[in-house]
């Protein structure tokens, strides 16, 4: 199986703790997690306005229920994220705080970092800050950075790491895995400054939303070796790969339905991504691969792309709602590069 072979985790992201079809309610989930995986993370659960919903209440319940199912069956966790930006993450307390914003911020970084000291291995501690139309350059124009201004995230990873020593601590963000080059500049020059004042940051996740035809895979083991030449290591967070590419000129261009050809393709894609990352990151640099979503009925892309009813069968199992769950070919690119 995936976890058994590989020298690093091999993470999945889960629905949990009031979701629906959360993971606790569905043995043949948890069956598939059990068998293959070695590390979860909340695929919604451990963002900002689940744990922190007003300024003095943090909830901790669901996460920890999630964490006790992941310690009783060998797994570790993977904590997602501390600081984003997007729409109903962000809550609405904070949206609207008018006391010292950096303050704030660092006592909703170190609170969380302390309570799940003993069972996070590892934290995204900001997600999606850069943007490459942004302002001074690369900064989104995100609330934190109105608020608190740049140095919000090295002060995220500085209160993190006095909370929790021993975690791990990336920084975590989309369409940096090279197709896009302004934006992996942009990413390459916040770690270069954060590595620069000493902030320590331990890697990069690369979320690697990506498709089936972009970016190259020439490209993403450049992104990938930009940032382990840089000493530090390397994540995939939120692997995925969608058959068809929406944002391609002619819509759904290649398969209309889970075809064998299409089947093989998507193997070939998952294959390779492995294979650059085996190949760009040296072994004590790689943090891990996690795919976001068990089967393909369950994946966020479906509401992302606004294209419900179409399928693109983007993850490595199949099956009925319910399970038993299958294991695609994509499953077994996987592991044949791993
Ligand atoms: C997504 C979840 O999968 C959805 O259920 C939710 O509605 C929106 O967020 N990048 C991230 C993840 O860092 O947190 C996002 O997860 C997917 C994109």
């Amino acid at each position: 199986t995936l976890s058994s072979v590989a020298t690093f985790p091999v993470g999945m992201a889960v629905t949990a703790g009031n979701e629906y079809r959360s993971f606790l309610g569905m043995p043949e989930k948890q069956n598939v997690l059990k068998t293959h995986f070695s590390q979860l993370t909340a695929g919604n659960i451990m963002k900002m306005s689940y744990l922190h919903p007003g300024e003095n209440s943090y909830t901790f319940d669901q996460a920890d229920a999630m964490i006790n199912w992941a310690k009783a069956n060998g797994l570790s966790v993977h904590g997602h994220t501390f600081i984003w930006h997007s729409g109903y993450q962000v809550p609405t307390w904070m949206s609207s705080y008018s006391g010292d914003f950096q303050a704030m911020l660092n006592t909703h970084v170190s609170t969380i970092a302390e309570h799940f000291k003993d069972d996070v291995v590892s934290w995204d501690v900001a997600n999606e800050v850069i943007d490459e139309n942004g302002i001074e350059g690369c900064w989104r124009n995100s609330l934190f950075y109105q608020k608190a201004g740049k140095n919000f995230v090295a002060n995220a990873f500085i209160a993190a790491h006095a909370a929790d020593d021993d975690a791990e601590l990336y920084y975590n963000d989309y369409d940096t895995e090279g197709g896009n080059s302004a934006k992996l500049d942009c990413l390459l020059t916040l770690v270069d400054d954060l590595l620069a004042a000493e902030v320590p940051i331990t890697g990069v996740g690369f979320q690697m939303h990506v498709q089936i035809d972009w970016p190259s895979i020439e490209a993403i083991g450049s992104a990938f070796k930009a940032v382990a030449d840089r000493g530090l290591k390397v994540k995939i967070t939120e692997l995925d790969v969608p058959i068809n590419n929406p944002y391609a000129s002619t819509p759904f261009p290649q398969y209309a339905s889970y075809t064998e050809a299409a089947a093989a393709v998507q193997k070939a894609r998952y294959k390779a991504i492995v294979e650059a990352y085996l190949a760009n990151v040296p072994a004590p640099q790689r943090g891990g691969l996690t795919i976001w979503g068990i089967w393909d009925g369950d994946s966020w892309l479906h509401t992302f792309n606004e294209r419900q009813g179409v399928d693109d069968w983007p993850l490595l199992f199949t099956g009925p709602a319910d399970g038993p769950y299958e294991q695609k070919a994509a499953y077994f690119g996987v592991l044949e590069a791993l």
